[in-house]
């Protein structure tokens, strides 16, 4: 199979089978920024609501922009990787102030914006050529073509994202691939695989983790005092720009 055949057939199955998400009616930057970052590690189903809740509150970059942090902590809550709330404000922040990035350098100047999310955005909302690699889109081109990249046929990378997204999380999955349903099957040379659970987490990084969620969430609902926040929890949500101290008491920053 060619990239070019994959293209041709994925899109032509996108155009029966695509889900119908609320961030795919909007071409906003901003908009498409805000699910992206969601979407990083929360279901789409849990995104569905809180993107659209996310929009009515900030409407526009400027307007999250204007938020205090502790608001923007406040409202990420259950979105998991709370530094990322962070960095979503501080990027609102700079786009309110130099204007929307044009190009995938632009945009991974931005605070959290990395490879994939510049290339994601330009792709869903610039129209650009180009396909963003996330861990779904890799399998799909990892199995089918031996590949690590794909262009898209020209004014089809948006779709063709689109469409890569949709089978990798409803067709081509990561251990039990639906072969049968799949618009690559015929000639995809790992048609028919079964692949292993992936590792999980350590136990220490994962305790960890929910050790500073556990005071995250308490921070929203009020200041604790320090005397009672473990030291190395609460230096870590201070680094990450999470929480600041004032008057003895650990807080959601200002
Ligand atoms: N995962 C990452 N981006 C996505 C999108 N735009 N639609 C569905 N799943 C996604």
């Amino acid at each position: 199979m060619t990239p070019e055949q994959l293209a041709d057939r994925v899109l032509a199955w996108y155009a029966i089978h695509g889900r119908d998400l609320p961030w795919r009616r909007t071409r906003d930057p901003y908009a498409i920024l805000v699910s992206e970052v969601m979407l990083q590690q929360t279901q789409v189903e849990r995104v569905i609501e809180r993107w659209t809740a996310w929009l009515e509150r900030w409407p526009t970059a400027g307007e999250l922009a204007a938020a205090p942090r502790a608001d923007v902590i406040a409202a990420w809550q259950g979105l998991g990787y709370n530094r990322r709330a962070v960095a979503l404000h501080e990027a609102a922040r700079a786009i309110a102030e130099h204007g929307v990035p044009q190009d995938q350098a632009g945009w991974r100047a931005l605070p959290g914006v990395g490879p994939y999310t510049a290339a994601a955005v330009c792709a869903l909302a610039l129209d650009h050529d180009v396909i963003p690699i996330d861990v779904n889109v890799q399998r799909i081109l990892e199995r089918a073509l031996d590949a690590t990249a794909i262009e898209p046929p020209p004014g089809r990378g948006h779709d063709l994202t689109q469409s890569l997204f949709d089978l990798g999380a409803t067709i081509c999955l990561a251990r039990i691939p639906r072969c049968e349903a799949c618009p690559l099957a015929d000639g995809c040379p790992s048609r028919g695989n079964r692949y292993e659970p992936a590792r999980r987490q350590s136990r220490f990084e994962g305790s960890r983790r929910q050790a500073r969620g556990q005071l995250l969430n308490r921070l929203r609902e009020a200041p604790v005092p320090l005397a009672d926040c473990d030291d190395e929890i609460a230096a870590l949500l201070i680094k990450d720009g999470l929480a600041e101290e004032r008057d003895g008491m650990l807080a959601l920053p200002i």
